[in-house]
């Protein structure tokens, strides 16, 4: 693998984004790498959780400019340039960003499909792809003005300006901000508390909260309740249940 790095620790994946010279920009050649790289991941049941990360300086600051830059209107929509990033989106595994430095662009989308985010002091968000005469082309219209709402989503996105790591906190973009170096330490630790839990009520919890940002609040709350009810079907909740009563800790098999 040219572009990313990957290490596993138990249940814990992490993944580190690796093209230094160009800030990690999200290349082609990257997306394919991490998605063929994760893929079947996501489909051992022995991996609970991914880490994002980029470098100590940066996430990455962006798609690939040098790349698309000479494409034709023609050429991205007969790649459907982008497209593929919906697959991380989609996949089941819980992950979270652990971003140092810039995370702009695609990076800051990438950022969004994550389901937490630790934040270093030093990390700058942004959507500053108005500055290149495009838009926000990974979900950046969509998931920003969902999570953080429209009048910052617009300040964002129509003035390019980008936002500390303590405002991106504070508008709900990112879960924790931590001095830089705990960072990834932090993420990681997050990531391994995850992955003890039991894999179905871990996968309802993040289909559930997910489900909030596409639906209404009496489709949303039923949609919960159906699960949780689901979820009384697994060895999990016996063993969950069981060991609080049972004074002990629960061993949770995922099933
Ligand atoms: C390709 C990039 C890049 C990118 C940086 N580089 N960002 N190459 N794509 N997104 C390259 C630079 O060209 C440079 O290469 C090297 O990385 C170091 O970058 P510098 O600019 O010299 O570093 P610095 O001065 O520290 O500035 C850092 C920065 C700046 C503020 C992050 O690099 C920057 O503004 N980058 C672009 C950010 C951006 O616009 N992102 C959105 C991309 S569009 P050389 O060869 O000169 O050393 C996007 C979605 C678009 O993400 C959707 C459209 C459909």
């Amino acid at each position: 693998m040219n572009t990313i790095k990957i290490e596993r620790h138990n249940r814990v994946v992490t993944v580190r984004l690796h093209r230094p010279h160009v800030l990690n920009a999200l290349s082609g050649e990257l997306m394919t790498e991490l998605l063929d790289a994760l893929r079947p991941l996501d489909a051992d049941p022995e991996v609970g959780c991914f880490v994002v990360t980029g470098s100590e300086k940066v996430f990455a600051a962006g798609a690939d400019i040098r790349e698309m830059s000479g494409k034709s209107a023609v050429d991205m929509a007969a790649e459907d340039y982008f497209a593929g990033w919906e697959e991380f989106a989609s996949f089941r595994t819980p992950r979270i960003a652990a971003v140092n430095g810039y995370a702009l662009g695609g990076g800051c989308e990438l950022v969004m499909m994550c389901d937490l985010v630790i934040a270093g002091e030093s990390a700058v968000f942004g959507q500053p792809e108005i500055k290149l005469g495009v838009i926000p082309g990974i979900g950046g219209t969509q998931r920003l003005t969902r999570l953080v709402g429209r009048a910052k989503a617009m300040d964002l996105i129509l003035t390019g300006r980008t936002m500390d790591a303590h405002e991106a906190e504070r508008s709900g973009l990112v879960s924790r901000v931590v001095p830089d170096d705990r960072v990834l330490p932090t993420a990681t630790e997050a990531a391994a508390t995850v992955a003890a839990y039991g894999t179905p009520a871990v996968r309802a919890a993040r289909e559930c909260v997910d489900r909030a940002l596409e639906t209404g609040l009496t489709e949303g709350t039923l949609f919960e309740r159906r699960v949780f009810h689901a979820l009384f079907a697994t060895e999990d909740q016996k063993e969950g249940m069981s060991a609080f009563l049972e004074k002990r800790e629960p061993n949770f098999r995922g099933c």
